[in-house]
C-alpha cells in the first residue's frame, strides 16, 4: 500500500511511517515542517519506499495530486502544543480546519480512505471528576473567544466533518482520539510536559511544574500508539468509527516530576509556576483526563503495553542522543 502521511515529519507521523516502511508499505509525506523536523525521517531517506514533498495542507491543488497519487490518507499534519496555539491562534485555527477539509474533501472526491488524528482536547475539561472518557462522552468547553479552547473546537470540528463526509458520501473515514502520546522525538518546548521534565532533569535544571501539581495526567508510549494506528487502518471494523487512543494509568504532574528526577538520578528541584507566568492570564487547565480504552480493545484487541518508566528512560535516551 502506498500511504500519503500529512504532518509526516511531526513527532507521531514520523513514527508511523518508520512502522510503514518497515512492514512494506510505502509513504509519501508531506509536512511544511513548523514543528516538525526532517531528521525525524533521516532513517527513510534514500528508501525508495519513502517520498518528503516539503509544503503544506493548507495548498488544495498540492493535497488533491498527492491524494490522487496514493492508496490510503493517514492526516497527522496540524498546528499543535499549547503555546503554539495560543502565540497563533488564527493561523492555528485555520491550519486545523481548512487543512483537514482540504484533505477530506481531496479524498472523497478520490475515494481514498483516511485516518484523521483527533485529540482527547476535544473532551474540554470532561472528566475531571475523574470519571474515564469514552468516545460518546460530552464535551465540556469553554468561550470560543479564548485561544485555548481553539484547538479543542478545531479538531471537534474535524471530527464531524469526516463522520458526515462517511454518512453523506460513503468516504471510508476512520478517527483517532490521541491522549497524551509521548516518546522519543518529541520537543518539549512547544509545552509538552514529559520532554521538558526529561530535559530538564538531564540539564540538572529545575523543573517547571505550572499550577498545583495536583492535576493528573495519562501518558502512552508512541510505540503502543503506533501499533494502534496500523491496526485501525488495517481493521473494516474501524471504518465510521472513533476510538480513544491512550494509556489509562493516571499520574499527577508533581509525582511525574518527582519520578522524573529520581529515575534519572537527577539533582535538579522543582519549582511551580502559576498558570498565569506559564500561559496567558485567566489560562485554564483541566485536573483529570482518563481515557476509557474499552471500545478499541473490544474493536481490535489493542491494549498499551509500555508504562512510565520505559517512557521516561527512552525519552532520556534520546535526548542524550541528541547532545
Ligand atoms: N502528541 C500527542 O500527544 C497528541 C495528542 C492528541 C492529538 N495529537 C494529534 O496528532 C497529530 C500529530 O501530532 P504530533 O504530536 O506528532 O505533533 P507534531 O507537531 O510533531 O506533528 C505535526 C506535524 O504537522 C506539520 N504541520 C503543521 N502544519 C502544517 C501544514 N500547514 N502543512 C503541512 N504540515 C504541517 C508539522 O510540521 C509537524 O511535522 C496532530 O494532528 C495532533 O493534533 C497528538
Amino acid at each position: 500500500m502506498k500511504y500519503l502521511v500529512t504532518g509526516g515529519a511531526g513527532f507521531i507521523g514520523s513514527h508511523v511511517c518508520d512502522a510503514l516502511v518497515a512492514r512494506g508499505d510505502s509513504v509519501v509525506v508531506l509536512d511544511n515542517l513548523s514543528t516538525g523536523v526532517s531528521h525525524n525521517l533521516d532513517s527513510l531517506v534514500g528508501n525508495s519506499a519513502f517520498d518528503f514533498i516539503s509544503g503544506s495542507i493548507l495548498d488544495a491543488s498540492l493535497v488533491d495530486s498527492l491524494v490522487a497519487s496514493v492508496d490510503s490518507v493517514l492526516h497527522f499534519a496540524a498546528a499543535v502544543g499549547v503555546f503554539t496555539i495560543v502565540d497563533k491562534p488564527l493561523e492555528s485555527l485555520i491550519t486545523n480546519l481548512r487543512g483537514t477539509e482540504n484533505v477530506l474533501e481531496s479524498a472523497s472526491k478520490h475515494g481514498k480512505p483516511v485516518l484523521i488524528a483527533s485529540s482527547s482536547e476535544i473532551y474540554g475539561s470532561a472528566g475531571s471528576d475523574g470519571l474515564a472518557l469514552n468516545e460518546e462522552s460530552d464535551r465540556i468547553v469553554g468561550s470560543p473567544l479564548k485561544s485555548r479552547w481553539s484547538y479543542s473546537e478545531a479538531k471537534a470540528i474535524d471530527e464531524s466533518m469526516a463522520i458526515f463526509y462517511h454518512l453523506e458520501k460513503g468516504l471510508p473515514v476512520r478517527l483517532v482520539r490521541f491522549f497524551n502520546t509521548v516518546g522519543p522525538r518529541q520537543v518539549g518546548h512547544y509545552g509538552m510536559v514529559v520532554p521538558r521534565f526529561v530535559e530538564a532533569a538531564l540539564a540538572g535544571t529545575p523543573l517547571a511544574v505550572y499550577g498545583t501539581g495536583k492535576q493528573s495526567r495519562c501518558f502512552c508510549h508512541i510505540s503502543d500508539a503506533v501499533a494502534a494506528v496500523l491496526a485501525l487502518v488495517d481493521s473494516p471494523a474501524a471504518v465510521g468509527q472513533v476510538f480513544n487512543v491512550g494509556n489509562d494509568f493516571e499520574i499527577t504532574i508533581g509525582e511525574l516530576a518527582k519520578k522524573v528526577v529520581s529515575q534519572l538520578g537527577s539533582t535538579s528541584s522543582i519549582e511551580m509556576i502559576p498558570y498565569e507566568d506559564a500561559y496567558a492570564p485567566g489560562f485554564e487547565d483541566m485536573q483529570r483526563r482518563v481515557p476509557d480504552i474499552s471500545k478499541i480493545k473490544t474493536v481490535i484487541g489493542w491494549a498499551p503495553k509500555h508504562g512510565l518508566d520505559s517512557i521516561i528512560s527512552d525519552i532520556a535516551r534520546f535526548s542524550n542522543s541528541q547532545h
